[in-house]
């Protein structure tokens, strides 16, 4: 069943800004965090540049992003994670060995990667935490809304993820959440949310917590890398002091968003990956190895032969 919503009386002067129908174009990347999860892997290598299968993991990230029509990225970025921006860069020497050799698909591969999309960098000098990096993309954002992508979590699902977000942004005109539904056991890994269902998959947000032990949390939905924001996010998170695990969280200055105007969270359609966890990124190489159809029967077999050696 669909319902109405009907908004917040007090608005925020950004919405008198909100063009009616304004499509979202602009995105926000924060790759800038330390890797904890996986190190050694992490320490010279962002982990955002694992390959998973025959991509870097922001390869996905930035696909979904073109393929949902945004035009310009904002990367956050940090020490040591240079390789993110080579990697989309033009490589005039690397495409002329490649033409001189003849590799016309090669050279076809590496040059869509540097046309794909504009691409912009700014730098987190500290990894502060999330809501942090999010700041650093505030003269990026000027007026507009914006989408922000995790470059640790991929989405998988023909219609992408954030242009699932679109919709309801294009409905409401207003803040949107992804939504996954967890383990209870989990709650301590999210941020959650406490939902009011609207209609299958769309919950209006009633309040979020960050992290909260299991017995505290107000649902099993939690908040995974893919949002649809508003500029007034900027002042939220120039008030929020450093809260769980000492870093600027992104929750703290949505739950403050939250009273200010209404917020939903979409559970949305698709596979996710945090590729930042160690077995979720062998899943996720897995995963994509098994869609090639060149590489999958030999995979298949070699999968077939370990679990029946390891069983045995
Ligand atoms: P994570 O918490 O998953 O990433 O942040 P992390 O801090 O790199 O990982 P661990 O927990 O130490 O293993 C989610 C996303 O936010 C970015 C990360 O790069 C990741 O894509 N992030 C996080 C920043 O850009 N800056 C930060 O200060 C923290």
């Amino acid at each position: 069943m669909a319902y109405r919503i009907t908004k917040a009386k007090t608005h925020h002067a950004y919405d008198r800004r909100i063009k009616s129908g304004q499509r979202i174009t602009k995105a926000v990347i924060p790759a800038a965090g330390l890797g904890t999860r996986f190190l050694p892997a992490s320490k010279a290598q962002p982990k955002e540049m694992l390959p998973i299968y025959d991509k870097p993991a922001i390869q996905y990230v930035i696909e979904e992003a073109v393929a949902a029509g945004i035009q310009d990225i904002l990367v956050i970025t940090g020490r040591g994670k240079q390789a993110i921006e080579n990697h989309f860069d033009h490589s005039i020497e690397l495409e002329e060995t490649l033409r001189e050799q003849g590799k016309r698909a090669e050279l076809q591969a590496v040059q869509k990667i540097s046309n794909m999309v504009n691409l912009f960098y700014v730098r987190q000098k500290e990894a502060r935490g999330l809501g942090h990096a999010v700041l650093c993309a505030k003269s990026f954002v000027g007026h507009d809304p914006f989408a922000v992508f995790l470059g640790d979590d991929i989405i998988d699902h023909p219609r992408p993820a954030i242009r699932q977000l679109m919709q309801v942004w294009q409905r409401y005109q207003a803040p949107v959440l992804a939504v996954e539904e967890i383990p209870r056991e989990r709650t301590q890994a999210y941020g959650i949310v406490k939902p009011k269902p609207l209609s299958p998959r769309l919950f209006q947000v009633q309040d979020l917590v960050e992290k909260p032990r299991p017995e505290r949390a107000p649902s099993r939905l939690g908040i995974v890398g893919r949002y649809i924001l508003t500029p007034d996010i900027f002042g939220c998170l120039e008030k929020t002091k450093p809260g769980a695990g000492h870093e600027i969280q992104l929750t703290d200055a949505l739950r403050r968003l939250n009273r200010r105007r209404p917020m939903y969270a979409w559970q949305f359609e698709g596979v996710r990956h945090d590729i930042g966890n160690k077995l979720e990124f062998v899943k996720a190489t897995l995963a994509f190895a098994l869609k090639d159809k060149a590489a999958r029967p030999e995979l298949l077999e070699y999968l077939r032969e370990t679990v029946n050696t390891l069983c045995s």
